[in-house]
């Protein structure tokens, strides 16, 4: 008889820890053992990330770990906390209040920092549940370092000086109507300005082509298939909607097996839940696509199952699409669950033949775990049996979001037995 060979680990991979705060840290304790018993290969590096660090240090993402960043192939974050201008204030540390630090949000940081421009948001059912949520199988990819979270501005009574950021925006919008009666009322205006050009929505749209190419190749019966549905508004954020409208149709000649449609964000929301069928990939600019890809996670079964990558050419950073719910944090009954599919998400980046090889973005997500190339890789292997504990533990053992009583620990020691 042939001995049992031990499947090979794949190759070394830093990953970058951050545990972060509100149910963060609970939930990469009970996880950790189990991340490195299925990818023997990833040496695993703890950061300090989120509101802690802001409270304590004034800056939620400290030196240190910008720097382990820098040095690892992947990251892995579990929660973090933010919280809007005023709170940011108050909680800081008192020999640090009034001292000019403005919070920005860590997680925005890093995106921005590190180019991490395709924020890869599957919304692909793990489990049997109803219907029109069985037919539930695409992947939102939101931009992820322009639009609407580029510029908040809140203008001073009079035009700033030269050289402020608040310089000129008065004359682009004093004229407006709605702006002129509120200057009257002294009342505060502020401005977003919705940044978009022709470079981010181009490698935004390969990555989507790419995406719906690797999603074909993996299950070809699929109903939708190789179509990329771009949700923006069109008929009212006129210039940058053309844009977008331009770079992607560019991009649409290099891929002529991939339909490309334009359509109504609004819209897409509602189809999203009457007919989630019809569509493969979505993709949306920032704010737009934050808003449907928590639509996305409530036809999965909610945050607790929803996970994500935010993907560059460099490097790839993947966390829960949940925040840190500091409502329950520190109870121990914090769901891993989304945690846990977002390592396996990295894995399948990490593992799959186009990962960050400078095409642009990863063909090695899920999809192509089981179709395609030849034999997967032993992250990818790995990564499958994960998901499938995972999914095995969530109908068995439940935390108390998804109807359970299931503790973290017991949860995490479900999906351990499954594997
Ligand atoms: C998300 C979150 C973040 C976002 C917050 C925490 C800044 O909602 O990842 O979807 O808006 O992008
Ligand atoms: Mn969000």
């Amino acid at each position: 008889m042939e001995p049992q060979q031990t499947p090979p680990a794949g190759p070394h991979r830093r990953i970058a820890l951050l545990p972060g705060d509100g149910i963060g840290p609970e939930i990469v304790d009970a996880s950790r053992a189990l991340i490195a018993e299925c990818f023997p290969s990833w040496e695993l590096l703890d950061a300090d990330i989120g509101w802690s660090q802001w409270c304590t240090r004034g800056n939620p993402v400290p030196q240190e770990t910008w720097d382990i960043l820098d040095s690892c192939d992947a990251g892995l974050m579990a929660a973090i906390t933010s919280k809007p201008a005023r709170e940011a204030e108050a909680e800081l540390a008192k020999h640090l209040r009034g001292t000019g630090l403005t919070y920005r949000s860590p997680i925005l940081q890093v995106r921005q920092r590190m180019d991490l421009y395709a924020n890869v948001r599957p919304v692909t059912p793990g489990q049997a549940s109803d219907t029109a949520r069985n037919a539930a199988d695409f992947t939102i990819i939101r931009e992820n370092t322009e639009g609407l979270y580029s510029h908040d501005y809140l203008l001073p009574p009079h035009d700033a000086p030269t050289g402020s950021p608040h310089h000129g925006l008065w004359a682009e919008v004093g004229g407006d109507s709605t702006v002129v009666r509120a200057v009257d009322k002294q009342g505060d205006v502020a401005v977003s300005l919705r940044v978009t050009t022709t470079f981010g929505w181009q490698r935004l749209a390969r990555a989507a082509a790419r995406m719906a190419i690797a999603r074909h190749a993996a299950n070809p019966e699929r109903a939708t298939t190789m179509m990329v549905t771009v949700a923006d508004k069109p008929n009212v954020l006129r210039e940058s909607a053309r844009v977008i409208r331009g770079a992607v149709e560019a991009v649409a000649e290099e891929f002529p097996q991939v339909t490309f449609e334009f359509a109504n964000a609004d819209v897409v929301a509602m189809h999203m839940v009457t007919d989630p069928g019809r569509f493969d990939v979505i993709i949306a600019e920032n704010l737009i696509g934050d808003i449907l890809s928590d639509i996305g996670a409530g036809l999965i079964g909610g945050l607790g199952l929803a996970a994500s990558g935010n993907i560059g050419d460099e490097f790839a950073l993947f966390e829960p699409v949940h925040g840190s719910a500091p409502d329950i944090a520190g109870r121990g009954i914090a769901n891993p669950a989304a945690f846990l599919l977002s390592a396996a998400m990295c894995a399948e980046h990490l593992g799959g033949s186009g990962a960050t090889d400078g095409q642009g973005i990863s063909d090695g997500q899920r999809e192509l775990g089981s179709g395609g190339r030849g034999e997967p890789s032993a992250e990818m292997t790995a990564a499958a049996r994960l998901r499938a504990a995972v999914y095995t533990a969530v109908s068995s053992t439940p935390t108390p979001d998804l109807g359970g009583s299931a503790t973290t620990a017991e949860f995490v020691a479900e999906v351990r037995k499954a594997l």
